[in-house]
């Protein structure tokens, strides 16, 4: 069968790293038995300027009646307010029920300050908490009052904590393919609520009795959870000891654009956005205007996103060869961005990865 893709450039640099996406799945290997075909498609700023509507509703109906899976570049949001915009891929995740935000974050090689290998994925809960957006400001007898609610709900926790779960046994299976079994599988669940002992207590507590399913249970699949704050501590100390960290909204939105920085570039990050059947991988960046058209952005963001889009496609083995390709530039390091302090243009890196595939 034939997977279907839909390419959703948007603006900038999107435009310039999608299209090395692409590349990258009309060169997998012909032994792994996988065909592509795919569909362009329209979002971002450049869009609401031509047409009025920053995510067009034939990109939301041919993402739902055609794709298998589908790739996101990234969008500029305009800095003021701008009547009539809101974000793409913000109403993208809602329209297609993309309740997971999904954040690797690996080492390639060891560094003075983290000796040991950081191999870690924070599992972010994309439909709720204070970001439902729900605020009012009022006048207060002291002046001005501003208010948000957080909303925990036990079916949204329940089912983060249950992808978070299923991705840990997911990176149990890839590590005992590849021997390295002495790690032993476990989901952190992180919260608050020793202060907030009702909203990220429910979290904490569904999380928990999610991951005691006998499918994490039997597999040895270790929960543990930490309180947000020493967590952060610890990811900076410790970046190893984690595997698999599960979060409500916020907090994950600021540990994982912060773990980010642990591993170097944003031009390496990947992201998925994971709902029951659909993934669009993205990468983690803006659409860096000050690199625009220069041909000079890196792509392994991007590769890596569209790696871990094939993951959820239970495409296992396509996506380690392209993890494997991009790691073998990265560790010789010879052809590398300028962001990493190489000299390389997209192309070149682009083709030194398909090379290695
Ligand atoms: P940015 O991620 O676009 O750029 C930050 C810095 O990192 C820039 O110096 C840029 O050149 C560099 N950079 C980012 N990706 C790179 C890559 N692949 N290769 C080499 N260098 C790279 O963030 P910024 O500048 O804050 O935002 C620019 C625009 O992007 C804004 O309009 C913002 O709203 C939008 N944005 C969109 C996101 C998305 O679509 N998910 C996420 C973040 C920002
Ligand atoms: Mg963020």
């Amino acid at each position: 069968r034939t997977l279907r893709i839909g390419l959703i450039p948007g603006d900038g640099i999107g435009r310039e790293v999608i299209p090395a996406g692409r590349r990258i799945l009309e060169a997998l290997p012909a032994s792994l038995g996988l065909k592509f075909s795919f569909v362009d498609l329209d979002a971002g700023f450049d869009t609401f300027k031509r047409t009025g509507a920053a995510l067009p509703e034939q990109t939301v109906e041919t993402l739902k009646k055609e794709c298998d899976g589908a790739l996101f570049g990234a969008v500029s949001s305009p800095i003021t307010a701008t009547k009539g915009y809101s974000s793409p891929i913000v109403a993208l995740r809602k329209k297609l029920d993309l309740y997971a935000n999904v954040r690797p974050v690996k080492s390639v090689a060891p560094t003075p300050c983290f000796p040991d290998p950081i191999d870690l994925v924070i599992v972010r809960e994309n439909t709720e908490d204070l970001y439902v957006k729900e605020e009012k400001t009022y006048d207060g007898p002291n002046g001005k009052v501003a208010e948000a609610i957080k909303r925990i709900s036990e079916s949204a926790s329940t089912r983060i904590a249950t992808i978070a779960g299923e991705i840990a046994l997911r990176r149990q299976r890839v590590r005992e393919t590849t021997g390295e079994t002495s790690r032993k599988s476990m989901v952190t669940v992180t919260h608050k609520s020793n202060v907030m002992s009702q909203s990220d207590g429910l979290f904490r507590t569904t999380a928990r009795k999610a991951l005691e399913q006998a499918k994490f249970k039997d597999a040895g699949v270790v929960i543990d959870d930490q309180i947000v704050d020493s967590m952060a501590y610890k990811l900076f100390r410790e970046p190893s000891f984690y595997d698999v960290i599960v979060a409500p909204n916020l907090y994950g939105d600021i540990l994982s654009d912060a773990a980010a920085a642990l591993v170097g570039s944003l031009g390496l990050v990947p992201s998925a956005n994971v709902g029951d059947g659909f993934a669009i991988g993205e990468p983690c960046h803006g659409s860096a205007p000050d690199i625009e058209g220069k041909g000079i952005a890196n792509p392994i963001a991007t590769l890596r996103s569209v790696a871990l889009m094939l993951e959820f496609m239970n495409q296992e083995e396509a996506a380690a060869s392209i993890y494997k390709a991009v790691d073998a530039n990265l560790v010789e390091g010879k052809l590398l961005t300028p962001d990493m302090g190489g000299k390389a243009k997209t192309e070149e890196v682009v083709n030194d990865i398909i090379k290695r595939l």
